[in-house]
């Protein structure tokens, strides 16, 4: 099939299923019509990438209100890693549904709760004792971790990371690196949080005694940021083992076990935000088994649950259990039916083909796009891909320049394949990424048809 970002219209009979359909441009007449009552009842304060309002998930696909089959390359940000409307969590859920609703764990309690908590200390990385958390939200488990480090430690301070992203709550946006939008009029916003630098694999010089200068430096300015307050100040240091919203940053190697270490040396927890990059995303349960790390805790949310709102914080039993009884909790946290949700994803993750599905799509990423890079000794030539980067089902194209990062070419390029029917976001602190998060049960031909409508936007938006 010939790859076009023209909104062509067909004919639903003449498209097998499963397939992306248009049946009308994007966003089709009633999309339309219900985007002008969001206008009319919804806070601007949301943004929204495409829009499209969603009828039902099929398999990797989303089909819309108008009858278009649109092949999603969002997964919701990272969450519906077994697709959105995966029968076997359906069944569990549903049938929880039917059991009851909800008891709040803090009032009577459901083993499904325990389950969860007990798969998590299993497979979490770090061979210790654990005990685990549950709430609903990512930002809550960061929050909750935080507590529980100065719980744990006495000490006020948190160490973040340049390009990090950890939420929107009042102490997650301070801790996130990008203020438009997301901390942007609304502070003040909690003190104690410091920013230290990362070591990008893809900034790394390629020679191996580059690279490791490279890493060196970074660590070494981490350790300059720690004495500012002094490290015994320090409860925390918190930090994605792939960096998410800040453009897919993979930390040169070295990096991450450089932050074990002095982690270590001055008693301080780390805590690995596994939110957006673990539950098997990139080929590994947890993203930061590639560099052979573990943190004193491990949080996760999105595809957790599988699109119902449940998050956790697992970590040293030693830690988690330093907090006064009463201390942590939520009226929702754990729900039931979140819980079972999150139950059948650890049924569909036991055979192992999810994560082969997520390092398969990172072989046809990488096949596809590699070739369109730009770059070479002298940097980029001329505008286009300057990175193909990420691991698994979390990748990243870069666009730029020998004049710097070129968000208008990831936008444009995005925006075309978005009215093609590949629902695609962007990312990083300069715009500038496109980044790809299917779901890991994407079909190869799904794939490949939104791999050839992203390639031919990219194509037009350079032309
Ligand atoms: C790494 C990371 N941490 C925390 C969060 C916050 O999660 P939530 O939006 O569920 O609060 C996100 C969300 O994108 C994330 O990617």
């Amino acid at each position: 099939m010939t790859a076009t970002t023209d909104a062509t219209v067909a004919s639903p009979s003449a498209v097998p299923q499963r397939a992306r359909l248009l049946a009308t441009p994007l966003p089709g007449p009633r999309s339309r019509e219900l985007e002008a009552e969001r206008r009319r009842h919804v806070t601007e304060g949301f943004g929204v990438t495409v829009p499209v309002f969603i009828d039902r998930a099929e398999g990797s696909l989303l089909v819309d209100v108008d009858g278009n089959r649109i092949i999603d390359f969002a997964s919701g940000i990272a969450v519906t890693s077994v697709g959105a409307a995966n029968p076997r969590v359906a069944e569990r859920a549903a049938a929880q549904l039917s059991r009851f609703t909800h008891t709040c764990f803090m009032v009577t309690e459901y083993s499904s709760f325990v389950q969860v908590c007990a798969w998590l200390n299993e497979h979490t990385p770090g061979g210790f004792e654990k005990r685990t958390a549950l709430f609903s939200t990512g930002a809550e488990a960061v929050e909750n971790a935080i507590k529980i480090a100065r719980s744990a430690t006495r000490r006020p301070n948190v160490l973040v990371f340049d390009e990090a992203y950890h939420g929107r709550t009042q102490l997650t946006m301070a801790m996130t690196a990008k203020e438009n939008p997301y901390s942007l009029n609304f502070g003040p916003l909690p003190g104690s949080v410091f920013r230290g630098p990362t070591a990008p694999a893809h900034l790394a010089p390629a020679d191996a005694a580059g690279a490791a200068a490279f890493v060196d430096e970074a660590l070494a300015g981490v350790e300059a940021v720690l004495a500012e307050a002094g490290p015994e100040t320090f409860a925390a240091m918190v930090i994605e083992p792939i960096q998410g919203e800040g453009g897919f940053v993979v930390h040169a190697p070295g990096f991450l076990a450089g932050l074990r270490e002095i982690a270590t040396r001055h008693g301080i927890v780390l805590v690995i935000d596994e939110i957006q990059a673990g539950m098997g995303r990139t080929g590994a349960l947890f993203a930061s088994e590639h560099d052979g790390v573990a943190g004193d805790i491990t949080l996760s949310a999105k595809a957790l649950g599988a699109g119902l709102p449940l998050s956790a914080v697992t970590g040293r039993a030693e830690l988690m259990n330093a907090v006064h009884a009463g201390g942590l909790g939520g009226t929702y946290a754990g729900n039931p039916v979140a819980c079972e949700a999150a139950l059948a994803v650890f049924e569909l993750l036991e055979d192992g083909s999810l994560l082969a599905g997520a390092r398969h799509i990172e072989h046809a990423v990488r096949e596809r796009f590699e070739p369109l890079l730009t770059h070479d000794a002298a940097g980029p030539a001329r505008a286009g891909i300057v990175s193909v980067r990420g691991r698994g089902a979390m990748m990243a194209l870069e666009f730029g320049d020998a004049s710097g990062p070129r968000p208008d070419i990831a936008k444009a390029a995005a925006a075309a394949a978005n009215a093609a029917g590949v629902l695609t976001l962007t990312c990083g602190t300069h715009g500038n990424v496109i980044r790809l998060l299917p779901p890991l049960v994407t079909e190869p031909e799904v794939l490949a048809e939104g791999l050839d409508v992203l390639e031919a936007a990219i194509r037009g938006a350079l032309s």
